[in-house]
């Protein structure tokens, strides 16, 4: 999989490696990537809507930050693996959600979209 990795240090030889159609993989992984982040938004909407804005605006929940703000205090990894582990992120209002690991990938993927630096 050494064709997914994405980052400032590889978009040069990315451009030519597609070019020479020799690395597909890596626009599938994208793909995959915004598809992942696609699903991840709809989990939002029904599971964590009612209390988080899943975008920048303001929560229905006084005390829940929105999406933006929470992606951009933790990385997106870290809470998936906070998830996975299904540690209460200091949640008093918030039920334990149990979350298999596809969902904990689409929405850490969903979450990193609102980051504001890739990362
Ligand atoms: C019943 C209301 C409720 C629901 C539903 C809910 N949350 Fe929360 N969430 C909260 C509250 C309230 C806080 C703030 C807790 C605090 O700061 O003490 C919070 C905090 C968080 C934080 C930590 C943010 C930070 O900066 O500390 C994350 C991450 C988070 N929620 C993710 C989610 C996800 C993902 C879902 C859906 C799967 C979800 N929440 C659903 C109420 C909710």
């Amino acid at each position: 999989m050494s064709c997914s990795t994405w980052g400032p240090a590889a978009a040069g030889g990315l451009a030519l490696a597609v070019a020479l159609g020799a690395c597909t993989t890596t626009d599938h992984a994208q793909m995959e990537e915004a598809q992942l982040a696609r699903e991840g938004r709809q989990l939002a909407e029904t599971y964590c809507a009612s209390c988080h804005d899943i975008d920048e605006g303001t929560s229905p929940h006084p005390d829940a930050p929105s999406f933006a703000r929470a992606a951009n205090r933790y990385p997106p990894d870290m809470l998936g693996e906070a998830f996975a582990e299904g540690i209460q992120v200091g949640h008093p209002d918030m039920p334990v959600f149990e979350m298999d690991v596809p969902n904990i990938e689409r929405l850490t993927a969903y979450l990193r979209t609102l980051r504001d630096e890739d990362g």
